[in-house]
């Protein structure tokens, strides 16, 4: 699909779009269009029965003779004061899902009018956001079904090209350049996450990240299970043992910033991504109902490769690491046990309460090693840590544990603004004294469980970060899938993070 910006409209424009208030009221756009067809828009919007404008209301209308175009289509935007950025995408993807329904393979909207504190060079990426993620779907194994074949009675419209017809139409091109590769970022973590898990697991996974980030300027180092044992990440190791897929970790480094930060002792930021490519729960084996999605265990560090891959292609000035924790939690004769006491990296020993917490396991080493190596700037993790986390915040939110105030209030604001909803969880040494053990330092399950789930998780996790450090844990358990379609986002993976993290970085890392 092609997206454009631009002055006037072209030529041969057979579609047009207008935005249309819970008021009504025809922008100046709007109204030399309604003179145009001889009070055609002002008719068919008085006249109509359902259409009142509210937000995400869509009415296709095919012009009359002469008017100049073919379709007129409106757009219900609601309360201009209520509209956010989430919003507004959501309106992009019902516009495109109006225009497909319609057969309309292009369309030109016009953005003047009241939209609220946005402008609309912000209106026009927001909108075309949110018709480039509602216009994802993942489709390369549907090889033989009737629609490929052609045989289908209904063929299938694509829109091609929406165009955006402003005044500042160079400022929103400027915007969307950004925003593209953002949303590109996150339609190749949808990608990632919706691969099976017996196509993707440690070792394919690894090397597509190499494949695909390295031709980018990112240097990309796999370890294999050789290394990771010489290396101490025990762990880790542990967590792959039942599995014929060995784990891997692999470490992103993108050195937009250059030499000169590192030297003024500034170290780089630096994202942890759990990479759990099939989470079968090892011998406390999730039930049926349970372990079906487990495939997408791995979008914390698909979302990392995602965040990369945009960083890379918009050359962010900054300084930045990330580290992809893979293995496979599998059952056999190899498989860790229910009561092993386990070595980590960090030096801490852990028993296993559960062998389905694995992914607190995988991430202690990746985090220690990420602060021995890397003396982070600022490290923030994404993991599918909990259910627990679904139970408290559903697909919505994400739940993030930040131990300091100034990162949070960057995460909320890179959240607002990049219409990715983020809410803050408590750290407490309550539940930091839960994860201990009697026998050994730590247990990975919470003593109160299944009470707070989430947060002795990352109080779990918590033990490993050394004093100093400046570290987020985003539980995306919850809004890296959905079970089915919305607004926007197609049933599967959803690629959150990677819209939110590019903003954080943009607005309070890069140049710095
Ligand atoms: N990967 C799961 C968490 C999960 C569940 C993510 C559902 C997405 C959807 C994680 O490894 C897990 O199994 N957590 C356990 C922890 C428990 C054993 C303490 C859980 O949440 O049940
Ligand atoms: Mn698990
Ligand atoms: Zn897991």
């Amino acid at each position: 699909m092609k997206i454009n910006f631009s002055k006037a409209l072209a030529l041969k424009t057979e579609t047009i779009v207008f935005l249309i208030a819970a008021d009504k009221a025809l922008s100046s756009q709007a109204q030399a269009w309604n003179t145009k067809s001889g009070g055609f828009l002002a008719r068919v919007l008085k006249t109509h029965g359902k259409f009142s404008g509210a937000h995400g209301q869509v009415l296709v209308r095919t012009l009359p003779d002469g008017a100049g175009a073919v379709n007129a289509v409106f757009l219900g935007i609601g309360t201009p004061e209520k509209l956010t950025t989430r919003s507004i995408e959501i309106l992009g993807g019902k516009l495109l899902g109006a225009l497909e329904g319609a057969g309309i393979a292009a369309a030109s909207v016009f953005l003047e009018g009241d939209c609220g504190a946005f402008a609309p060079p912000d209106v026009a990426t927001h909108l075309a956001a949110g018709a480039k993620l509602q216009d994802y779907r993942f489709d390369r194994y549907k090889k033989n079904s009737s629609a490929s074949r052609g045989k289908s009675s209904v063929p299938e419209t694509r829109v091609q090209k929406i165009s955006f017809v402003l005044e500042k139409s160079a400022v929103a091109e400027k915007m969307w350049s950004g925003l593209d590769i953002a949303t590109d970022g996150t339609l190749y973590v949808r990608d990632l996450v919706n691969e099976p898990p017996n196509r993707l697991y440690p070792d394919s996974f690894a090397r597509r990240v190499q494949g695909d980030l390295t031709p980018l300027g990112v240097e990309v180092t796999i370890y294999d299970e050789k290394k990771l044992k010489t290396m101490g990440h025990a762990a880790h190791l542990a967590v792959g043992m039942g599995s014929d897929h060995p784990p891997r970790l692999v470490v992103l480094q993108w050195n937009g910033a250059g030499k000169a930060t590192q030297k003024a002792g500034k170290g780089p930021i630096v994202f942890v991504g759990k990479g759990l490519t099939f989470d079968a729960g090892g011998l406390n084996l999730k039930p049926t109902g349970g372990i079906e999605d487990m495939k997408l265990d791995m979008a914390g560090a698909a979302t990392v490769a995602g965040l990369f891959m945009a960083l890379a292609r918009r050359k962010a000035r900054v300084n930045a690491i990330g580290i992809l924790g893979m293995a496979e939690n599998m059952i056999s004769g190899h498989s860790y046990r229910p009561s092993d006491i386990i070595d980590t990296l960090s030096g801490k020993t852990v028993e296993v309460g559960n062998t389905d917490a694995e992914g607190r396991l995988v991430l202690a080493d990746c985090l220690t090693y990420a602060q021995k190596k890397f003396s982070p700037r600022a490290m923030i993790d994404l993991a599918t840590l909990t259910g627990a986390m679904m139970v408290a915040l559903g697909n919505e939110y994400c739940g993030t544990f930040v131990n300091d105030d100034a990162l949070w209030s960057q995460m909320d604001e890179a959240g607002r603004e990049s219409g990715e909803k983020i809410w803050r969880m408590p750290l407490d040494e309550a539940w930091r004294k839960e994860d201990e053990g009697t026998i050994s330092d730590l247990v990975n399950i919470g003593a109160g469980r299944p009470n707070a789930g989430a947060c002795t998780a990352a109080g779990f996790l918590e033990h490993f970060i050394e004093d100093g450090t400046v570290w987020a844990h985003m539980d995306i358990a919850g809004v890296s899938w959905v079970k089915s379609a919305r607004p926007n986002l197609s049933k599967g993976g959803t690629g959150y993070g990677v819209r939110l993290l590019d903003r954080l970085v943009a607005a309070h890392f890069e140049g710095r």
